[in-house]
């Protein structure tokens, strides 16, 4: 109890890096178990691989969420807001004191071989979130599990990830599934179910794992609540979505390489501004960043200034055999081109729009694009056979049909300066085997990413990597396969598109080659959709660009 409340008194930031940190803090401290009246681990458990023989292990204490979901579900804004500070107790939908939450790593999925436990502290202030991070483990699977009173979580399994020198941290090969857009008022999330029967060893989620508007009744399930604006929205809002049984099991089957796109805060937004000028803004995209947080497996590392900014963009490796650059295009971007006025957010534009190429414009930002560089040169220098960029969107150019020629100003299309900075990026430092991973347009891409993009006229020139764009986990596309159709015609670099289906990638990768199996699914109204397979792609060792298996 001292130790808690001399803590009190410190930075959030340094508690919530002590919290994760065991050895350094709250290790063996006898603090009193309370009795619960329900489950406090509904909400799951989840793990990341960090670098080094690291893992950091997540849950979050869901102490009373299904009430404070129910109390809320369905009002009319108005009373929304006073139902939901008069549940909470407090704006920020917390309440109760700090929580010590027990935890234990197995090398055994019974527990009887137990090679580290502790205690961390489930901060009010961080939404009794728990996160948990370990190194100098070994090269192998554990299981993980929390334990708080008389309540026992889920048992969730993970691997750590290891540097490219690391002895025997580089397997033979490694299965990982591509996932995004899970839109809830769309669907179910039954394409997990079909994803843990592949039984991928990480998953990688590239963007959209919440939605922030408001019901929309035309839907399947819509939200139970209007459009998120505070931490105390945002909180429900992952809740909401974590209480998902499907997702839950994934989470807890592997570990996940996670990042965000828009939707986690708010449509299209770029750096802190959003679509209406009157609503978004620093504060709603810190209370969102803060919900994130406080909901994923992320590293201490990502807090550097409070919630103002949360740094997710990272590498993960795994031995030498492959990388990933996980990267975060909504943070540090310029506003899209040529806005309409007074409004943010992305628009089609055309070729008058001279803002669009202006050579200055960034969508990682400068240091974001300094550090990719710098990562990429280590990856190349340390022989990492697939060194893959998982970011949020088509990163491509997509030529559209019609004239005057039109480009999506949210995309890379939007910023074709900053695409440049990465193919040069790649040029100079020639990584073996760049793949780019994304999500975002609800549709699956696989494209021969072309050297020479030209102003986004029709792509030319060699393959210098290869792309997955993947569909949807439950949002829809909006386009029509006959459009697909015709803009596939277009642009030969693509080698497929497919706007209507829904599903994961499911990526086989070895030191000789990669194959990508496009998984898809039924309607997603079902909660048990048909798994189908669309297509398989295979990249060869040494050659970029997708070759129908
Ligand atoms: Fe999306």
């Amino acid at each position: 109890v001292i130790a808690v409340t001399s803590m009190r008194r410190r930075d959030l930031l340094k508690l919530a890096a002590a919290a994760a940190a065991p050895s350094a803090w709250m290790r063996g401290t006898a603090l009193a178990q309370p009795r619960l009246a329900a489950d406090p681990f509904r909400l799951g458990v989840a793990s990341a691989p960090a670098a080094d023989g690291a893992v950091v292990l997540w849950t979050r204490l869901a102490l009373d969420v299904e009430a404070r979901i129910a109390s809320v579900s369905g009002l009319a804004f108005g009373d929304y807001l006073a139902a939901r500070d008069a549940a909470g107790g407090t704006a920020a939908g917390t309440t109760g004191a700090d929580q010590p939450v027990r935890w234990e790593l197995a090398a055994d999925d019974n527990f009887r071989d137990i090679v580290r436990r502790g205690t961390a502290t489930a901060l009010a202030e961080l939404g009794h979130s728990v996160h948990v991070e370990l190194g100098g483990l070994e090269p192998r699977w554990y299981w993980y599990r929390f334990l708080l009173g008389d309540a026992t979580s889920a048992v969730g399994r993970t691997r750590p990830g290891f540097a490219p020198g690391a002895a025997g941290g580089s397997p033979q090969r490694f299965r990982f599934a591509l996932a995004s857009c899970q839109h809830y008022e769309h669907g179910w999330f039954g394409a997990y179910r079909h994803m843990l029967a592949d039984n991928p060893d990480a998953v990688v989620f590239v963007g959209d794992y919440v939605y922030e508007g408001g019901p929309r009744h035309n839907r399947m399930r819509p939200h139970p609540f209007p459009s998120a604006r505070t931490l105390a929205d945002y909180r429900l809002r992952h809740a909401l979505y974590r209480l998902d049984a499907d997702l839950q099991r994934m989470h807890a089957a592997c570990p996940w390489i996670v990042t965000w796109d828009d939707h986690e805060v708010s449509n299209d937004y770029a750096g802190d501004v959003g679509e209406d000028p009157a609503v978004d803004g620093a504060a709603r995209r810190a209370a969102a960043y803060q919900a994130y947080y406080e909901h994923m497996p992320l590293p201490a590392a990502a807090l550097v200034a409070r919630f103002s900014h949360v740094r997710i963009f990272r590498r993960i490796d795994i031995g030498s055999l492959a990388s990933f650059a996980v990267l975060d295009d909504r943070q540090y971007r310029d506003r899209q081109a040529c806005q309409p006025e007074g409004r943010g957010g992305s628009s089609t534009i055309d070729e008058s729009c001279a803002a669009r190429t202006e050579p200055q414009r960034r969508l990682l930002g400068r240091e974001q694009m300094a550090w990719l560089d710098a990562e990429l040169a280590a990856a190349a220098r340390a022989g990492v056979r697939w060194n893959f960029i998982a970011q949020q969107t088509l990163f491509s150019p997509l030529a559209r049909d019609g004239r005057p020629k039109r480009y999506w100003s949210d995309g890379w299309d939007g910023y074709p300066a900053e695409r440049q900075r990465v193919l040069e990026a790649l040029a100079r430092h020639r990584p073996r085997n760049p793949v780019f991973l994304g999500g975002d347009v609800h549709s699956n891409y696989v494209c021969d990413v072309p050297d020479a993009i030209d102003g986004n006229d029709a792509a030319s020139g060699p393959a210098v990597a290869t792309e997955f764009c993947g569909t949807s986990i439950s949002s829809p596309s909006g386009w029509s396969p006959e459009r697909a159709r015709r803009v596939a015609a277009l642009n030969p670099h693509v080698r497929l598109v497919d706007v209507e289906r829904r599903g994961y990638g499911l990526f086989d990768v070895t030191r000789q080659g990669l194959r990508a199996s496009l998984r898809t699914v039924g309607d997603v109204r079902q909660p048990m959709p048909a798994l189908d397979t669309l297509a398989m792609f295979d990249v060869a060792d040494g050659r970029a660009g997708a070759s129908r298996a």
